[in-house]
């Protein structure tokens, strides 16, 4: 579950980790490896022809984008840098999905110079896409009208949804695609993000097809995919459980069984573009406590603050928080950074071993959406991220930052 660091990371000496600069990234490969072939196993079993997209906005990292491309996986990208970082991994760029939003004619021209699936997000960009080329591979985002996620924040479908085409307008956006002569033809929704239930991939799933059955399969059309996005939840609490996998591809499956032979759009496959399943819990934070205040309530001040880790102040988003010490005694505390921010405390007061200024804390589930949300602020140095390899190697993946890395880009100014 990713909650207790010596199961995630066996045999990592814990006195290697104290001798590094601290606050750190920290992912487990053989971890990752084994979220990627659990989810791929189980999808092929539903659907052989099952379409695994990693959305790599969740982590970035190159070295880790490798584990993905080694395993036979491709990737959804949201800028036009992602999908250049995919051609430099060597990701076949053909399977590679393209979903943005509100892009400039600079971006599209950039994509394009890839022949990788294009998923629009509006309708009304498809007079500039096609007046550059026409896209080998052509998708809509739909918004369906519902969405579903952990925190407001997380929410991507809807009428409050900034993403996607209003679904009622499906039909003619099809239709138009064909008149501009696209001819490769696919179909995405993305509603949310960080849902532990099966039965809501059931939910958007029969929604979508309700969507192609009124507005797309009257056209005659063949989709060579449908998308039904990512969202796959990992447990953030304790208490928690693990989504169910097999009961989700199920839910899926019976959706397809029972309504693509009464439409008429041939035999698209199932696509999905999750990040956070594969990454989340196959990563931590690895900070050092620095001071303990006893003030109104109890504060344990550690070195990774909002600038390490923004999603818990900015969803209030829970991370469970481990004290690495051999206390047997436990404490409450309030867990918080060093940012000039109040709210750069994690939510709820936490009951965790007692600790000593110096120790080590592992915060969980960080390798998703986790370094890649890091910033400056306040003038912190962005951490580093390091690898245990399956090899158990610690391989440093990016170096910490010095000082002159926050001034590199101030003309006339030297650190
Ligand atoms: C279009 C799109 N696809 C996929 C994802 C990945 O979502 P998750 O990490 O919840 O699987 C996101 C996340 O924001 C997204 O915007």
């Amino acid at each position: 579950m990713g909650r207790d660091f010596l199961s995630l990371f066996p045999d990592l000496d814990i006195e290697d980790l104290r001798k590094l600069p601290s606050p750190f990234y920290l992912y487990s490969e053989q971890k990752i490896r084994n979220n990627i072939q659990h989810l791929l196993q189980t999808g092929k079993k539903y659907f052989p022809d099952f379409h695994l997209h990693y959305a790599l906005k969740a982590n970035g990292n190159p070295h880790i984008l490798k584990i993905f491309q080694q395993e036979g996986v491709s990737v959804d990208c949201s800028a036009p840098v992602e999908l250049e970082l995919a051609h430099r991994i060597d990701f076949p760029i053909e399977d590679c999905l393209y979903t943005g939003n509100y892009e400039s004619q600079e971006d599209f021209q950039r994509v394009l110079q890839y022949d990788c699936i294009l998923n629009l997000d509006d309708a009304r960009r498809m007079a500039e896409v096609f007046s550059i080329k026409i896209p080998e591979v052509l998708s809509f985002r739909i918004n369906p009208g519902i969405g579903r996620g952990a925190h407001e924040g997380i929410v991507t479908g809807g009428e409050k949804a900034k993403f996607g085409i209003p679904h009622e307008l499906s039909g003619e956006v099809y239709s138009e695609a064909l008149e501009r002569g696209a001819k490769k033809l696919g179909i995405h929704i993305m509603t949310g993000s960080n849902v532990l239930e099966p039965e809501h991939f059931l939910q958007i799933t029969e929604r979508i097809f309700d969507i192609i059955e009124e507005h797309i399969s009257p056209l005659n059309i063949q989709l060579e995919f449908i998308n039904i996005g990512g969202g796959l939840g990992v447990p953030y609490r304790p208490e928690e459980k693990t989504l169910d996998l097999e009961a989700t591809f199920r839910n899926i499956k019976s959706v397809f069984d029972s309504r693509l032979s009464k439409l008429n759009i041939g035999q698209p496959k199932l696509a999905m573009e999750p990040g956070r399943y594969l990454v989340a819990d196959a990563g931590c934070i690895v900070a050092r406590v620095q001071h303990i205040k006893e003030s109104y309530r109890r504060f344990l001040g550690m070195d990774a603050g909002m600038s390490t880790l923004l999603r818990p102040a900015m969803y209030q988003a829970y991370h469970h928080i481990e004290v690495l010490n051999q206390a047997k005694d436990e404490e409450n505390y309030y867990v918080c950074g060093q940012i000039c921010e109040n709210s750069d405390v994690f939510p709820e007061e936490r009951r965790l071993k007692k600790a000593q200024v110096g120790d080590l804390l592992a915060i969980h589930n960080a390798g998703a959406y986790g370094f890649c949300m890091a910033s400056h602020y306040n003038h912190r140095e962005r951490p580093a991220e390091y690898l245990w390899t399956q090899n158990k190697e610690l391989n440093v993946i990016r170096k910490p930052e010095v000082p002159a890395d926050m001034f590199r880009n101030v003309p006339d100014f030297q650190w």
